[in-house]
């Protein structure tokens, strides 16, 4: 345990590392992510440091079960990163314990180009066929439509994320599901506290994910979490992330089970130890108590995190929706109350600048940018020079303007109202010369 002594070593190391900084226009960097954080966190991690436990222990069962009751959902199982996350809902769906209903090599999943290369490497890491499907502009998210003509007898599921944190279209998304029997995948790294009619996204689809590296609403320096309200689900993600095992105690626990010598599995020996049956192919994915105990910090924070998401969203809204006619502005559902990851922008076709004017502008003042991640994964060198197998179901129209002209700026809690107010200048300075 921390001390009185030790205690105030930490807060002064802080202070002294970690001064509060004032901004200063045009020289402080306007950043699009980041890390928030006080010395609450480094108490954190000091005590999981102290505790000598280290592998998943006491911190990581208080903030599962801390953010199961949060979201609303039965089962929360924390992995070390969002894209492990993401392979093991895909490979839990693989699992022979789901009977006729798992996911077979060649079954087709429908997914979008637009978007972050980890939501679909899974699909084909299982040798599963992605099948590609163009987004809505403004949204950003799958189009419901292209959705219903990419399913084909072979479709046996959908995963896609709530793009930067804009829930996709979840009614009626869900209702395909249940009309064609298929599997719904909801990556959700991108968007913790995101709302859909009342309810938070990660819990609609029969599997969720998340991301805690450092750019995401909460962080534990690398992290991830598979949200199901399905116990077998949960079951089999857990085995595929700590080897693929059968046993299924704790870290440093023996035969929960109450029968670890009695097991007859596979066609190993009677008795032989449940310690070391593997009943899944697996990996080893957890974490460790340090990253845990950071995320139990953080998780005070996160609500007031998603509020100052939405209040430097709605604030750029204000300032910038004057500019409708360079750029397509964002747009979301009236059932949607997003927990924004980032401020999208489209450069509308027949603008007087291009993205890459825009951008470069901004940056010359310190204003920082991203690309939707990979514009359209299909013209990726990693897709472009690899044997994969996928499909695209009609055009990728929209997803190739993306590509081209879209960027987005940040609305993350280090963002204070005039760092806000700052970015909107530069914004009204740079379009003032196309005034007409
Ligand atoms: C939509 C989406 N899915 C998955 C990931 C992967 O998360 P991680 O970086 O934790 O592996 C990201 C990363 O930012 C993401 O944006």
């Amino acid at each position: 345990m921390i001390d009185e002594n030790l205690r105030a070593e930490i807060i002064k190391y802080y202070n002294l590392k970690f001064p509060q900084k004032k901004f200063e226009p045009g020289i402080s960097s306007v950043l699009v992510t980041g890390k928030v954080f006080d010395e609450n966190e480094m108490l954190k991690m000091v005590e999981a440091v102290l505790d000598g436990w280290w592998t998943e222990g006491h911190f990581s069962d208080e903030f599962e079960r801390k953010l199961a009751h949060w979201l609303g959902i039965n089962f929360v199982a924390l992995t070390n990163s969002g894209s492990s996350a993401n392979l093991l809902a895909v490979t839990a769906l693989t699992s022979k314990k789901l009977g006729d209903k798992r996911l077979k090599a060649g079954d087709e999943v429908i997914t979008v180009a637009a978007g972050f290369p980890s939501t679909v490497n899974p699909i084909i890491q299982n040798n599963l066929i992605p099948v590609f499907v163009d987004v809505e502009l403004g949204t950003y998210n799958a189009s419901v439509d292209e959705i219903k003509k990419a399913i084909s007898p072979k479709t046996r599921a959908i995963m896609i994320a709530h793009t930067l944190g804009n829930p996709f279209d979840l009614e009626q998304i869900k209702k395909l599901c249940i009309d064609h029997n298929l599997w719904l995948i909801e990556d959700n790294c991108d968007a913790l506290g995101s709302l859909y009619n009342g309810k938070k996204t990660g819990t609609f689809g029969h599997i969720a994910t998340c991301s805690f590296y450092p750019a995401h609403h909460i962080t534990m320096g690398e992290g991830g979490a598979v949200f199901t309200n399905d116990a077998t689900l949960n079951s089999i993600v857990r085995s595929v992330r700590d080897w693929g095992r059968d046993c299924y105690c704790k870290t440093g626990a023996d035969n929960t089970c109450g029968m670890r010598f009695g097991w007859q599995l596979g066609d190993l020996p009677y008795g032989y130890d449940h310690k070391y049956i593997y009943s899944e192919m697996g990996y080893n994915l957890k974490i460790t108590e340090m990253q845990a105990a950071l995320a139990v910090a953080q998780f005070d924070k996160l609500d007031g995190f998603v509020e100052k998401r939405r209040a430097n969203f709605n604030k750029l809204f204000e300032g910038l929706k004057k500019y409708e006619e360079y750029f397509i502005l964002p747009m979301w559902q009236t059932q949607a109350e997003p927990s924004w990851f980032g401020f999208l922008l489209t450069v509308r076709e027949g603008a007087p600048f291009e993205r890459n004017d825009i951008i470069q502008y901004l940056l010359s003042q310190n204003i920082h940018t991203r690309y939707l991640f990979a514009g359209n994964l299909t013209k990726q060198p990693y897709f472009v020079d690899n044997d994969i197998n996928y499909k695209i179901s009609g055009e990728l129209k929209n997803t190739d303007l993306i590509m081209d002209n879209t960027f987005w700026i940040g609305v993350f809690p280090g963002l204070n109202d005039e760092m806000v107010e700052y970015t909107i200048s530069c914004f009204d300075k740079f379009l003032e010369v196309y005034k007409k």
